[in-house]
């Protein structure tokens, strides 16, 4: 693992630049939650001088407790305790404490189905607080039906479905931790996962529909569970039962004994199951995501601090009032799917909308369509796909009425200036808040954000850190830098929503995230501080990029690409791009007496899509004698980057074991 680097100061110059100031509008400073920069930072002042307070207050007003709690926080640095003592169910926080209030009748969910003719709509369904915790329920005792007790572990692989977020819930109900798999993962990643988290049960569907085809889910179970590891051995022996939903009607193959169909499950069961009695320190959830080596870590998540998080932040973020309709686009596969999709949203009674499938299928105004139609008054989504409806063109946004919309979202990846205004304009009309939230998998929920009736935002960046966060720009001996100066970003204090560790390898959750500066969280992300204290993050700088808002690990790519039989050696980079914001190049030696052509670079980008999914494909794979390293072996990326850019070889190559290698890597693209 090489060590993170603070990011060049050609990225940050740019910045200094902005020079827009977007104030709230009128109707939020009357209504929002939060309606002033005085009130925020009154509040941010409490949050951080009597932090423990602070949250102890925010717990008991905003979660229903089984039992209170009795300690705020136990910090003895990386590990934090919160609300020790207390005991609560995430389910009935977000289901049983709606039903004896006017929410019950509310909708939940509105689901809107892929499959569309061009101009039309798709199915939908509509599940209110009484419906949805009713299905909850049932699918609870089916879980408990087929052995899943307290604390087993669930891997959950469907498509974007009412019964995703369903099964999510009866997880929590009865105390199971679940970890979502996204479905666009392949059987390797899913057995790997089976095998780190010793899974008891999968949930999957026949199918899901992804831009027009059938992405064949049950398929790539029933391979994930026959792959063994280097020594022989099943990697997935801990799998008991799958459980399959049918979505997509496609032929599958069940397996007596293991394989059972959900919607024959629910005739052996009823709606009554009480929730779990669940410490708040018990795991809710494992998430995978990748890090700088070839294994992905398994992000824990326990139940009230991260509840708190996700719903606190729903709350102020996205100022949730009761008659929005909001949308949140992210799959349950990845971290925002779980925050902003199920567990905020329905802890604060909100209508969450979820909808299958792609941006642009049938037609590029889908989404569109979709806000039109079902009246949506917040929208959260990702910079990639703002940049690709920019290069669909406006003629597509223009064609539908948007003017239900009221407040938009990015996340996931640094928002070019130009992307934003896009976004505010042709989206928002000029009259819709933007709340750029920076946040990772890590941290549960957003941490650094506008909050939209209290501060003026400026296109790309993601502003002020909300209530309780202490984020710090540091240089690599861990000292602040000055406003305007590029540094690491860290954060000082510990939070509820805070990761608490890595399944099962507690040394490299010391080492990947509190060894940089004592006692503080290294978020692996560049940063710099502008004069008016805001935000402005430059992107990873360690070896993990983000495609299209996707995070993945350059080492976990190499080691798909070398566990190709041609390959003898691999080094990824990422290179910018004008639509994904990164992508990913692999320069590859291959081994002696190979040669290299388009059919090995087709066979090496389906070899890593099998691997590890599609989401990880180079873009790019260029072939190399060598590549360059340094006397002492390590491959020095830094040039490989500058290669990859198509920028010229600068820098520091004295450590260069051989000149002609870069000249013939450069060569090799003419
Ligand atoms: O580099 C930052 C970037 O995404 C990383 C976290 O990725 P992940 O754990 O997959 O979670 C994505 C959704 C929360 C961060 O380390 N990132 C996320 N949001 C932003 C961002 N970069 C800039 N601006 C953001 N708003």
């Amino acid at each position: 693992m090489t060590k993170p680097k603070s990011p060049a100061p050609q990225n940050i110059t740019s910045m200094l630049q902005e020079e827009r100031l977007f104030p709230p509008p009128a109707e939020f400073a009357k209504r929002a939650h939060v309606k002033s920069m005085g009130q925020y930072k009154k509040l941010y002042r409490e949050s951080i001088e009597d932090s423990e307070g602070f949250w102890g207050r925010q717990a008991n007003a905003e979660l229903v407790w089984i039992k209170p709690w009795k300690e705020v926080l136990r910090w003895k640095a990386p590990n934090a305790k919160w609300f020790l003592g207390g005991q609560l169910n995430v389910a009935a926080n977000c289901l049983d404490r709606h039903l004896n209030t006017p929410t019950a009748n509310k909708a939940a969910l509105i689901w809107e189905g892929e499959p569309a003719a061009p101009g039309q709509m798709g199915e939908e369904r509509v599940l209110t607080y009484q419906q949805l915790h009713r299905e909850v329920c049932m699918f609870a005792n089916v879980l408990k039906r087929n052995g899943v007790g307290k604390g087993d572990r669930v891997i959950i692989y469907l498509p974007m479905v009412p019964e995703a977020a369903i099964a999510m819930l009866a997880c929590a109900r009865i105390g199971a931790v679940h970890s979502v798999v996204f479905g666009g993962f392949s059987a390797q990643s899913v057995a790997d996962r089976i095998f780190d988290c010793q899974a008891k049960l999968v949930i999957t569907a026949d199918g899901g529909y992804r831009r027009g085809s059938i992405v064949p889910l049950k398929k790539s179970v029933d391979e994930a569970l026959v792959l063994k590891d280097a020594t022989g051995a099943l990697l997935a022996k801990t799998i008991e039962k799958v459980i399959v939903l049918r979505r997509a009607s496609n032929d599958i193959h069940i397996t007596e004994g293991r394989d059972v169909w959900w919607h024959r499950e629910l005739e052996y069961v009823d709606a009554n199951c009480p929730a779990a009695k669940m410490d708040s320190e018990a795991p809710l959830f494992i998430l995978y995501t990748s890090g700088s080596t070839g294994k992905p870590k398994g992000i824990l998540h326990t139940t009230g601090g991260y509840l708190l998080g996700a719903k606190m932040t729903t709350k102020y973020v996205f100022d949730i009032q009761e008659t929005d309709v909001y949308w949140c686009t992210a799959d349950i596969g990845w971290v925002t799917g779980h925050s902003y999709v199920v567990y905020g949203p329905l802890a604060n009674g909100a209508t969450s909308l979820m909808y299958e499938g792609a941006p642009n299928h049938p037609e590029p105004d889908r989404f569109w369509r979709i806000i039109a139609k079902y009246g949506v008054t917040i929208l959260y989504t990702a910079p990639t796909a703002i940049r690709a409806f920019m290069k669909w063109g406006v003629e597509w946004p223009k064609k539908h009425n948007l003017s239900s919309l009221r407040l938009l979202g990015s996340v996931g990846e640094p928002i070019n200036p130009e992307a934003w205004m896009w976004y505010h304009e042709v989206i928002g009309g000029g009259r819709c808040p933007i709340v750029d939230t920076w946040w990772q998998t890590e941290t549960g929920g957003i941490m650094i954000t506008p909050l939209p009736g209290a501060t003026p935002t400026k296109p790309g960046t993601a502003t002020l850190p909300f209530f309780g966060i202490v984020p710090e720009v540091v240089d690599d001996q861990g000292n602040p830098v000055p406003k305007n100066s590029g540094g690491k970003l860290i954060i000082r204090k510990p939070w509820p929503s805070m990761l608490r560790g890595i399944w099962g390898d507690p040394e490299r959750f010391k080492q990947t995230y509190w060894s940089e500066v004592q006692g503080a969280y290294f978020t692996g992300d560049g940063c710099r501080q502008d004069k008016d204290g805001y935000f402005w993050i430059v992107g990873r700088i360690d070896d993990v990029l983000n495609v299209a808002g996707h995070r993945i690990g350059t080492a976990e790519v190499e080691s798909a690409l070398v566990s190709n039989q041609k390959v003898a050696e691999a080094a990824v980079v990422g290179r910018p791009d004008e639509l994904k914001g990164q992508a990913l190049v692999a320069f590859v030696t291959l081994k002696t007496g190979i040669k290299p052509s388009h059919a090995i670079r087709d066979e090496l980008r389906a070899h890593v899509a099998k691997e590890i999914g599609p989401v990880a494909k180079p873009d790019d794979i260029r072939f190399a004698e060598a590549l360059p390293k340094t006397r002492s072996g390590k491959i020095m990326r830094r040039v490989l980057k500058q290669v990859a850019a198509g920028v010229e070889v600068k820098g520091d190559t004295t450590t260069l074991e051989d000149f002609s290698v870069i000249a013939k890597l450069v060569a090799a693209e003419d």
